[in-house]
C-alpha cells in the first residue's frame, strides 16, 4: 500500500435481544483497534521479540465507520454458513461490497462444543457474501476481547492464510518471512516459547490462534500479499 488508503466499514448488527444490539461506542472501539493494528501502532507491539522486530510491517490502511444497519431477528444462534448475510434467511443483505468492508455481527456461532469467534471470506468469492462475521462478544473492547478477532478475520479477507499454513511442517502460508510452524498456538507465551519445524514459532502474529492480548504483528511478507489483492490492475479488491 502507498499513500492514504481508507477502507469504509459497514456493520450489520443482527440481534434478538437488546444486549446483542451493541452500541456505536463498541463499534468505534473496534475501528480504533483496527487503526492501531493496521498502522503498527498497537499498544502491545512493544512486546515484539527482537528476532522479529525488523520484519514488522506497517500495513498503512485506515478504517472508518461508514454505516450501521441494525436488524432484529428471531434467530439467536447461527451457523458459519452465510445465512446472516441475507435478509431472506433472517440476516441482512450485503451493501456495495466492491467499495465497503461488510462486517456482520451475530449473537453467537456454536461449534464443536465451543464457539467460533468469527470467520471471513477470502478474496475471489461471491460478492453477495464478501466480508467478515463476528460474535458480538468479540467486537471492540469487552471482557473477552481487545478487538483482534476482526484484525485476524480482515487478514483473511485480505488474502492471508493462517501462519501455520493449516497443516504440519511443510504446509506453507505462502509468506517467506513467517517461520514454518507445525500447528497453531493458543493462550500466550514469553518468547521464545514454542519451537517447531526447526524455528521459533511466531505465536504473536495476528494470524495465529493466540489470545488477543498476545498478538502484535503482521510481517512485511504478509503486507505484500495483502497489497496484491488491492493494488494490481485486475486484482479482486481494486475498487
Ligand atoms: N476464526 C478464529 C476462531 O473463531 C478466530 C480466532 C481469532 N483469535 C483471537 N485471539 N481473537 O477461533
Ligand atoms: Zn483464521
Ligand atoms: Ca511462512
Amino acid at each position: 500500500f502507498s499513500g492514504t488508503n481508507t477502507i469504509p466499514v459497514i456493520f450489520h448488527i443482527i440481534y434478538s435481544s437488546s444486549s446483542e444490539n451493541i452500541l456505536d461506542s463498541q463499534l468505534n472501539d473496534q475501528i480504533e483497534a483496527l487503526q492501531e493494528d493496521f498502522n503498527a501502532n498497537n499498544p502491545n507491539n512493544q512486546n515484539i521479540p527482537l528476532d522479529f522486530q525488523g520484519i514488522e510491517a506497517n500495513i498503512g490502511v485506515n478504517f472508518k465507520l461508514a454505516g450501521v444497519v441494525r436488524v432484529q431477528s428471531k434467530k439467536r444462534s447461527w451457523r458459519p454458513d452465510d445465512s446472516m448475510k441475507f435478509t431472506s434467511s433472517g440476516g441482512s443483505d450485503v451493501i456495495d461490497p466492491e467499495h465497503y468492508l461488510n462486517i456482520w455481527v451475530v449473537n453467537s456461532m456454536p461449534y464443536m462444543g465451543g464457539y467460533i469467534l468469527g470467520y471471513a471470506q477470502f478474496p475471489g468469492g461471491s460478492w453477495s457474501t464478501d466480508g467478515i462475521v463476528l460474535d458480538h462478544r468479540f467486537v471492540g473492547i469487552t471482557q473477552y476481547s481487545t478487538g483482534r478477532t476482526a484484525t485476524h478475520e480482515i487478514g483473511h479477507w485480505m488474502d492471508l492464510r493462517h501462519i501455520w499454513g493449516d497443516g504440519p511442517c511443510g504446509y506453507d502460508d505462502y509468506v517467506v518471512d513467517t517461520p514454518e510452524a507445525d500447528s497453531y498456538n493458543t493462550g500466550c507465551y514469553t518468547y521464545p516459547g514454542p519451537t517447531s519445524c526447526n524455528s521459533h514459532d511466531m505465536f504473536m502474529n495476528f494470524m495465529d490462534y493466540t489470545d488477543d492480548t498476545c498478538m502484535n504483528l503482521f510481517t512485511i511478507g504478509q503486507k505484500a500479499r495483502m497489497a496484491a489483492t488491492f493494488n494490481a490492475e485486475n486484482s479482486f479488491r481494486k475498487n
